[in-house]
């Protein structure tokens, strides 16, 4: 091969790498790629209906059924969801929330002296069963202003164990529903 082949071939090598970044140009001048406006991606997700909002009320199946069955032990130890605030032994101290002995069928704000938010002070009538599983499940839900600062206990059946657990709190428990 002498010098005069390999100048051809050399010559031909960058003729063709200059041919395709012509070729190349004038393509993107031709087509015009142009980003997409909106990924095809992004797929909507339908968002829940208004009624899963915090502060809407929610609707709860009756907890009476549960009731029958639960496990009031397994309450007791879910108590340590209450404990940074609440005392439950009779006569036991106020702490950010009220003392909760004899709670179960009481009336609403039942510790006298104690500095209630307007909403619990206002809500009346008693502790019954749905309503302790409707404040516990959501209580800013049920009494909005509470100044209960607890989310709520989702499981159905824990509320039922803790509700039946307060139940036995009492010098005279309530009979079950
Ligand atoms: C972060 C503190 C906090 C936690 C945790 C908490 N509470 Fe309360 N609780 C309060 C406060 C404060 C009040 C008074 C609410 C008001 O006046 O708005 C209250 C009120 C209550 C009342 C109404 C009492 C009455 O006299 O009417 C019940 C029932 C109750 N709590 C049960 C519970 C249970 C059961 C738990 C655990 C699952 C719990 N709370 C967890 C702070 C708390």
């Amino acid at each position: 091969m002498n010098s005069y082949e390999l100048n051809k071939i050399f010559g031909a090598v960058v003729g063709s790498v200059l041919a395709i970044t012509v070729i190349g140009y004038i393509s993107n001048l031709l087509v015009h790629p142009h980003q997409l406006e909106k990924s095809v991606l992004d797929i909507k997700i339908e968002t829940a209906a208004p009624t899963a909002t915090a502060a809407a009320p929610v609707e709860l199946p009756p907890i009476a059924p549960l009731l029958a069955t639960a496990d009031a032990a397994a309450g007791a130890a879910l108590t340590r969801n209450c404990t940074s605030c609440h005392t439950f032994e009779k006569g036991g101290r106020n702490g950010v929330g009220p003392n909760l002995f004899d709670i179960v069928g009481n009336k609403k704000a039942h510790i006298d002296g104690f500095a209630y938010s307007p909403g619990v002070a206002a809500k009346g009538g008693q502790w019954d069963y749905e309503d302790l599983n409707h404040f516990l499940a959501n209580p800013r839900a049920f009494i909005p202003g509470t100044r209960m600062a607890y989310a709520g206990m989702r499981r159905a059946e824990d509320r039922a164990n803790l509700i039946a657990h307060l139940r036995t709190l009492s010098d005279s428990p309530k009979a079950l529903p």
